[in-house]
Order: structure tokens, then C-alpha cells, then sequence
């Protein structure tokens, strides 16, 4: 079959032959149809996300969706130790798998479903989320953020606090069902611009219930003492949900903030939620990216081009989804 195929973790996939793998077990062969290019499969084919056993070749593509032998479409959660979706076949565990309702059309579910899923997983298992209770995303301008904002809403958010860089993709999370938004932009050679995007996150984000967080390192740093700080009930739990590091992979936590606060600081991802947990979430999400309750940005893509659309800048908020 044709695929990327990445031979080094310094050098994009090429299109190329690759074996087609065999069905075995429970696992079926299946025809691609589309596959997101996530930060997660970025991370999988440069050999730094925390799953990686640096095994090459490899086939990266860590989702899709498929053609069953049967007709029948389905998108699925590809295995850890199997190639991966960019390719013209692939192999799915039906444990992985659900059934894509008519109308759901396969772009756009190959796009969303990683990172809508983030949110969905973290609201529904790794907490007791409420309806009424507020959420801050932080990080809100990716794709994952542009989801955790409108299922938050979907989910019976009452406030909800976006914060971002990108004034731009900012603008547009109100229409998505933001309340407030906060800028993180600042002059980095500037400490009371610093300061400053301190005090707006602390004002807006103080009472929050639940955080959301795609950053983690510089701006998850400074948000925790702003917003704990700042509540006017620190005995209120404040939930801290780590999901994505775009800005660094650790950060200082002063033991302070745990003690004059109840802040609970906890992850969501493969791992602290098992995968029968993630696949049993996905019927109901996917159902909702068909009824199109989520907007999101897909750019479909032959996999041919796979070498040079893996080089090209991301246009913010949009997710590159390879068709074979
Ligand atoms: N745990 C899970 O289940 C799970 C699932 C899906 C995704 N993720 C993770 O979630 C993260 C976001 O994924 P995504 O799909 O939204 O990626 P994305 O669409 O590429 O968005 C990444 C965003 O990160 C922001 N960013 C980068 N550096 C930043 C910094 N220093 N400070 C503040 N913001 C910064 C950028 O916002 P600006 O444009 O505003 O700068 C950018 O839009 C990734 O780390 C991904 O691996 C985790």
C-alpha cells in the first residue's frame, strides 16, 4: 500500500510503499478515509510523546476514519503497536471503533474527534462536572481550546473564560460560546505587561470551578497563584485539568498554592483515562460533530502531499486532515 512513512524523527514522512499490514485476531482491515494531522501524531512521528517506544519505520497517524470491508463507515482510535492512518489501509480493532451516522461527514470528523475529544473525556471521566459550573480554558485559540470552549457550553458551562494569545482566533471563541475573554499576549521584555495579563486572568478566571489547560509551562505557572490568589472562597475546589503542553512540558508549583487553596491538579489522556473509557465517550461525541453542535476548521489534503504539507506553517485554528 502507499503511506507516509517516517524512516528518521528528524525528517518529515514520505509517500511511499509500505507493507500493507495483515488482519489478525479480532483487527480488520480497513480503507482510509481520512486522518487528522494532530499535534499528538507530530509527537508520535518525531519520537517525542511520552508513548513513543522509537521504533522506525513507522506509519504515523494516530486516528481515522475507515471503510469496512462491509461499506460501512467508522472512525476509530488506531492501536499503539500497529502502523498508523496516513495510509491507504489500516488495521482497527472493532473495540476501537464506532459506527459514523449518515449524514457525519468523514473530513470533518477526522478533524475534530482528537481535538474535541480532550475536553469531552476530561469534563465527563476525570471530574463531576456540573451544569452551571465556570471553566477556564487556557490556551483557548488552538483547536483543542476552539472545542473545550463550545463542549463546555454544550455541557451546561456557565461562565466560560477563554484565554489566548491570537487576538484574532480570540475574537471568534465569543460566537462559540465564551463569556469572557482574556488575552495572554504580552511584551515579553516587559514585566508590567506581565503583570498586567496577570491581573486580567486573576479578575476574570478567580472563581472558576474547573481549568482547562492545553499550556502548562510559562502561563500555567502564573495562572495558578493569579487565580488562587484571587478567590473570593478558597476552600472551593478549583479543578485543574493538565491536557496539552504547548507551552512547555513542566512548570514550578509552589507548595503554597495547594494549601491556601483546594486546588486539585490532575491529568487527561491515554493513561489516566484507560482506552475503554476514551472509546466508550466517542459514540456520543461523534454524534454531536455530526448534528454539527462543534465547529471546526478542516483543510482535507491528498496524502500524496503529505512531505510538504508536513513542512508548511499551520494557519491557526485549522486542522490539516490527509485523504488517501
Ligand atoms: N490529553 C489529550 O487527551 C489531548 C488530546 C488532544 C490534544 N492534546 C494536546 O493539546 C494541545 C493543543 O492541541 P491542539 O489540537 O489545540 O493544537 P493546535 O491546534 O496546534 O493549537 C496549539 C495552540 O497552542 C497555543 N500555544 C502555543 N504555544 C503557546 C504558548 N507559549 N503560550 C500560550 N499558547 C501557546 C497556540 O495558540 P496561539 O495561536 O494563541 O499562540 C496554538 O493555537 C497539544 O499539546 C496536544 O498534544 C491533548
Amino acid at each position: 500500500m502507499l503511506a507516509a512513512v517516517v524512516r528518521s524523527f528528524d525528517r518529515p514522512p514520505r509517500y511511499e510503499e509500505f507493507p500493507t499490514p495483515r488482519p489478525d485476531g479480532d483487527r480488520v482491515l480497513v480503507d482510509v478515509l481520512a486522518a487528522g494531522l494532530h499535534p499528538r501524531v507530530r509527537s508520535g512521528a518525531d519520537g517525542t510523546h511520552y508513548t513513543s517506544e522509537g521504533r522506525l519505520p513507522m506509519v504515523p497517524g494516530v486516528d481515522a476514519v475507515g471503510r469496512l470491508p462491509d461499506g460501512r463507515r467508522v472512525y476509530f482510535v488506531a492501536d499503539d503497536g500497529a502502523p498508523g492512518t496516513f495510509a491507504g489501509q489500516a488495521l482497527l480493532d472493532p473495540r476501537r471503533a464506532v459506527a459514523l451516522p449518515e449524514d457525519a461527514d468523514p473530513v470533518v470528523v477526522a478533524a475534530a474527534a482528537n481535538p474535541a475529544m480532550s475536553s469531552w473525556v476530561a469534563l465527563r471521566r476525570r471530574i463531576d462536572f456540573r451544569p452551571g459550573q465556570s471553566v477556564l480554558v487556557l490556551g483557548a485559540t488552538g483547536n483543542a481550546g476552539q472545542m473545550a470552549v463550545q463542549i463546555a457550553r454544550h455541557l451546561g458551562a456557565g461562565r466560560i473564560v477563554a484565554a489566548g494569545r491570537d487576538p484574532r482566533r480570540l475574537d471568534l471563541l465569543t460566537a462559540l460560546g465564551a463569556t469572557d475573554l482574556v488575552s495572554l499576549a504580552e511584551d515579553p521584555d516587559s514585566p508590567a505587561s506581565a503583570a498586567a495579563a496577570d491581573e486580567r486572568l486573576g479578575a476574570a478566571a478567580a472563581d472558576v470551578d474547573v481549568v482547562i489547560d492545553y499550556t502548562w509551562g510559562a502561563p500555567a505557572q502564573r495562572a495558578i497563584p493569579a487565580i488562587v490568589t484571587r478567590r473570593a472562597d478558597r476552600a472551593r475546589p478549583l479543578h485543574w485539568i493538565q491536557i496539552g503542553s504547548t507551552a512547555g512540558p513542566e512548570i514550578a508549583l509552589p507548595s503554597a498554592a495547594l494549601r491556601a487553596a483546594d486546588l486539585r491538579v490532575l491529568g487527561s489522556g491515554q493513561g489516566s483515562v484507560t482506552t475503554a473509557g476514551i472509546v466508550a465517550e466517542l459514540p456520543s461525541l461523534i454524534e454531536q460533530l455530526s448534528v454539527g453542535t462543534l465547529t471546526v476548521d478542516a483543510r482535507p489534503r491528498p496524502l500524496a502531499e503529505v512531505e510538504k504539507a508536513w513542512k508548511e506553517p499551520v494557519e491557526p485554528g485549522s486542522r490539516t486532515v490527509f485523504v488517501p
